[in-house]
């Protein structure tokens, strides 16, 4: 819809505010770069709100033009800073929220985060804010989508710091024990056993038994000669270095551990995540200018789409058992 289509459309917000909200997802300033630069195509006063909800709540935000984005999509992190804020899980800090979007009379506001911000944006649809999220977290954890933007990029980072540890590994004749993130979910885990050839793999979502998930695997490999082994553990597992010292007791064979922690939030976001980032927010103004209210940007089957928040928060979404079989039997 072009610029001046916009004014025919009835009911239209004509401001829109945007902020990125919990733990920061390499893509997400370039969906904010999407959003303002769409945003504005099509006839809309784009705010920027600084570190989420906690800038909503103290009217910290300010308005963007074309040029406050440029240079930012290659940068990780979010220029807008994120934040998580405590307050806003009441429903005093959510019409405190709604009433602070009035003084600055936002028609709507654009939510670029995790589930729990989602959470977050459907309280603040129900006291009346128009809200639209676009999906970015490394975790890939958000149900009504196929693809979360930032999880690419973890990926690869998560990628080539096993091939580094990998190294050390065949070189010493080791076992490394690696934590990837995901307090919740294994996608990041069970993506990087398959790229990585790991030989066991320990998901969130599964129950284990040190004997039958990583030591049997590991000896079965040492009976066909292979000598050096990558163990993933997805951080909501936990234990991840009592595990490392329970396999070294266990076989003998000497035993490390690597958290690999922050570093696979930050950095560059890969092609994908840039390009994924751009045409969710895209599709988010697409749906803000056609009037459309309270949804939630999704890739489903290579497309993006928008459901209705209620919805997309009621949905569920688990791990491709294809890829759990991929990874035990291809470690083989
Ligand atoms: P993410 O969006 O990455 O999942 P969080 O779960 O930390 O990150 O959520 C970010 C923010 O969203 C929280 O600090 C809080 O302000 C808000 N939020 C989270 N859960 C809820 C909820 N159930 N109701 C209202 N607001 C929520
Ligand atoms: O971004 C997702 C995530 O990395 C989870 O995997 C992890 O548990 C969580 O964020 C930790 O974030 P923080 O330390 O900022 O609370």
């Amino acid at each position: 819809m072009s610029a001046e289509n916009i004014e025919n459309v009835v009911g239209r917000p004509k401001r829109i505010g945007v902020l990125t909200s919990g733990g920061d997802a390499p893509g997400m300033n370039a969906a904010l770069r999407a959003v303002v630069r769409s945003g504005i195509y099509r006839g809309f006063e784009v705010y920027g709100i600084r570190k989420g909800y906690e800038g909503l709540l103290s009217g910290d935000m300010y308005e963007m033009n074309l040029r406050s984005v440029s240079d930012i999509m290659n940068r990780g992190g979010t220029i807008l800073q994120t934040a998580r804020c405590p307050e806003f899980m009441t429903q005093e800090g959510v019409l405190r929220g709604y009433r602070m979007a009035q003084v600055f009379k936002l028609d709507a506001i654009v939510i670029i985060g995790g589930d729990g911000s989602f959470r977050g944006a459907r309280d603040l649809a129900k006291v009346g804010m128009n809200v639209i999220g676009i999906p970015a977290t490394i975790d890939n954890d958000i149900s009504s989508t196929d693809y979360t933007i930032g999880f690419d990029t973890a990926l690869n980072t998560v990628k080539d710091a096993i091939d580094k540890i990998k190294d050390t590994a065949y070189s010493h004749e080791r076992c490394s024990v690696v934590e990837v993130m995901g307090r919740g979910a294994g996608y990041i885990a069970l993506s990087c056993a398959i790229a990585d050839g790991a030989e066991a793999c320990i998901l969130p979502e599964q129950h284990f038994d040190i004997n039958t998930d990583i030591i049997k695997p590991i000896i079965g490999c040492r009976n066909r000669g292979k000598h050096h082994y990558i163990v993933i553990i997805a951080e909501g597992v936990g234990g991840t270095i009592e595990i490392a010292k329970q396999i070294e007791e266990i076989t003998g064979i000497s035993t490390n551990a690597t958290i690999l922690g922050y570093q696979q939030r930050g950095g560059s976001p890969t092609v994908k995540d840039r390009v994924a980032a751009s045409l969710m927010a895209m599709k988010a103004t697409e749906v803000l200018a056609a009037g459309e209210r309270n949804k939630i940007i999704a890739e489903k089957n290579e497309k993006y789409i928008a459901i209705d928040i209620d919805e997309a928060l009621n949905m569920t979404k688990s791990l491709d058992p294809d890829m759990i079989e991929a990874s035990k039997m291809l470690s083989l």
